[in-house]
């Protein structure tokens, strides 16, 4: 060999290591940022439920057709400046005239499982009504034109919409009736449809209800009280804890009667379904670390803890007075152990930091009035650590693209709570553009998806039980006070003609879903 061709051989082996180990370093800064974007079907075991979801009020619409009462959400989107736009579900996405064609679109999707919600005021629309046998055929449709194409109904039985005569009659989730009005409710979707549905969830997501409807007031109710927000009643730092009470005395008594009455023949499984924030420490001193973990405490373990171990978490016990109300031996009985599996509702992460031992001041304005009340944990939450936030905005404020954040959460929940079987009811993307990007070539969300996905996959290696993961949200909806200006679907709902419209998200879904990887690189 010449001198020269060896000199420039050795250079260019130092050229290829050289660049083999910075790909390797950029690959693994990647991979602990975004996960495996490679991450595959088949990296999930077989039987795993793949879905997409949606609620009843945000996609149904036809709001006063065939028997269907007035819903809380019904009145309160009617009045004026309470939704952006001045926007309503009166239409939503029409998916009760189109739910045929929303079937095939799951069909055609590859999905065997889907989330949907049972509208309260269309089953039971007066107090004293009796059922409307219309609403219990909508949902009977839907349920055998599911199963004929093997997607597995994952029905929840109360997503934020209720009949508006419960609140007039008794004030709803802040008063006791309220449990057995749940309770009869849940009875008459188990007769109705509990021969069919494998999977029932009782309340969509109490803590973050109790927030938006009795903390800020931002939602129906819409109470509260300064320094939380400007309502005309309520009590922020009470209200909150009594309307989650209620929820959860409702929710056990219902998964009793599930578990006593109808189960044992119908088989299945019930659980509940909480909004699944990840918190994590603004700094490394141990007092924003205590902090995360109580922001923690107080959102997730507030749902959590009652219904697995029968009471509240003993850091809620802890920094709240006599405000947060006690469960009867008999109520703790009823409540431990009271689920099957455990919902998560996941799309990000913050970062807290502490406010008992510090002055409560974030590092932007994000930072919520109050956090320096027991209701919030003396936890000042916030989207930036040093200027820099937490990860990419979406179109949701203080919702960041944090894909860490889902094993985390599931990790979390894994050890507090025994491993008990999860399923991530929601994950979603909305887009910050208004653009082509958010209609149809939406290739931040085919990411957000398949990163999340990743990180989930890594929890699930390390052992927690993770049993099925749904998109939300199948189809452009009504976003309770964001009206129609956020969009979180696979399918764009065209406002003029309702017609939907595949998004790059859903080809990718279906690809991946059909486990075609080659076609999934070239989304990216
Ligand atoms: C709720 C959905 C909502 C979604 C996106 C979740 O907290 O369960 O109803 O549309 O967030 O905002």
């Amino acid at each position: 060999m010449k001198r020269s061709t060896f000199t420039c051989t050795v250079y260019n082996i130092f050229v290829i290591l050289f660049l083999l180990l910075s790909a390797t370093s950029i690959a693994k800064d990647f991979i602990e940022e975004e996960g495996d974007l490679d991450i595959k079907r088949s990296d999930f075991p077989d039987g795993f439920l793949f879905g997409a979801s949606t609620s009843s009020y945000q996609i149904e619409g036809a709001y006063l057709e065939d028997g269907k009462g007035l819903s809380n959400w019904d009145v309160f989107s009617h009045i004026e400046g309470s939704i952006e736009n001045g926007e309503n579900g009166d239409i939503a996405s029409d998916h009760y005239h189109r739910y045929m064609e929303d079937i095939e679109i799951l069909h055609s999707l590859g999905v065997n499982a889907y989330r949907f919600s049972i509208s309260w005021s269309r089953v039971l629309p007066r107090k004293f009504g009796g059922v409307n046998q219309a609403g219990v055929l909508f949902y009977n449709q839907i349920i055998d034109n599911l199963l004929l194409r093997g997607i597995e109904p994952f029905v929840t039985i109360h997503h934020s919409d209720y009949p508006q005569e419960l609140e007039d009659r008794y004030g709803g989730w802040l008063s006791t009736l309220m449990q057995d009005d749940f309770v009869h409710f849940a009875e008459t979707c188990f007769k109705s449809f509990g021969d069919r549905v494998k999977y029932w969830s009782s309340i969509n997501e109490p803590n973050l209800f109790g927030i938006l409807g009795f903390e800020i007031g931002i939602c129906p109710p819409a109470r509260c009280s300064p320094p939380f927000g400007n309502c005309p009643h309520g009590n922020s730092d009470i209200e909150p804890l009594i309307a989650v009470h209620n929820m959860l005395l409702a929710h056990a008594k219902a998964a009793n009667l599930d578990h006593m009455k109808f189960k044992r023949k119908q088989g299945g499984m019930i659980g509940i379904i909480l909004h699944a924030i990840m918190y994590k420490p603004l700094t490394e001193d141990k007092s924003d670390q205590e902090a995360a973990d109580r922001a923690l405490a107080f959102n997730i373990a507030w749902i959590l803890d009652p219904v697995v171990f029968g009471d509240y978490p003993p850091e809620m016990r802890r920094y709240h007075g006599s405000e947060l109300p006690r469960f009867s031996p008999d109520e703790r009985v009823l409540l431990r152990d009271s689920i099957d599996f455990i919902g998560l509702n996941h799309y990000a992460s913050l970062y807290a930091k502490d406010c008992i031992n510090s002055r409560c001041i974030c590092n932007d304005s994000s930072c919520i009035q109050g956090s320096d009340r027991a209701i919030r944990g003396f936890v000042c939450t916030t989207t930036e650590q040093d200027g820099v936030p937490i990860g990419e905005p979406t179109g949701m404020s203080l919702s960041f693209v944090v894909p860490r954040g889902m094993e985390e959460i599931v990790n979390y929940t894994k050890k507090r709570h025994h491993n008990k079987p999860m399923f991530v009811t929601e994950n979603g993307y909305s887009s910050p553009y208004k653009s082509f990007e958010d209609y149809q070539h939406d290739v931040k969300r085919i990411n957000y998806h398949k990163s999340y996905l990743a990180f989930l996959a890594q929890a699930m290696r390390d052992g927690a039980d993770v049993r099925g993961y749904f998109i939300w949200s199948l189809m452009d909806d009504f976003e309770w006070i964001n009206g129609y200006s956020l969009r979180y679907g696979l399918y764009h709902v065209d406002p003029r003609t309702l017609n939907r419209i595949p998004k790059l998200s859903a080809n990718w879904y279906r690809d991946f879903l059909r486990n075609s990887n080659s076609l999934n690189k070239n989304y990216i």
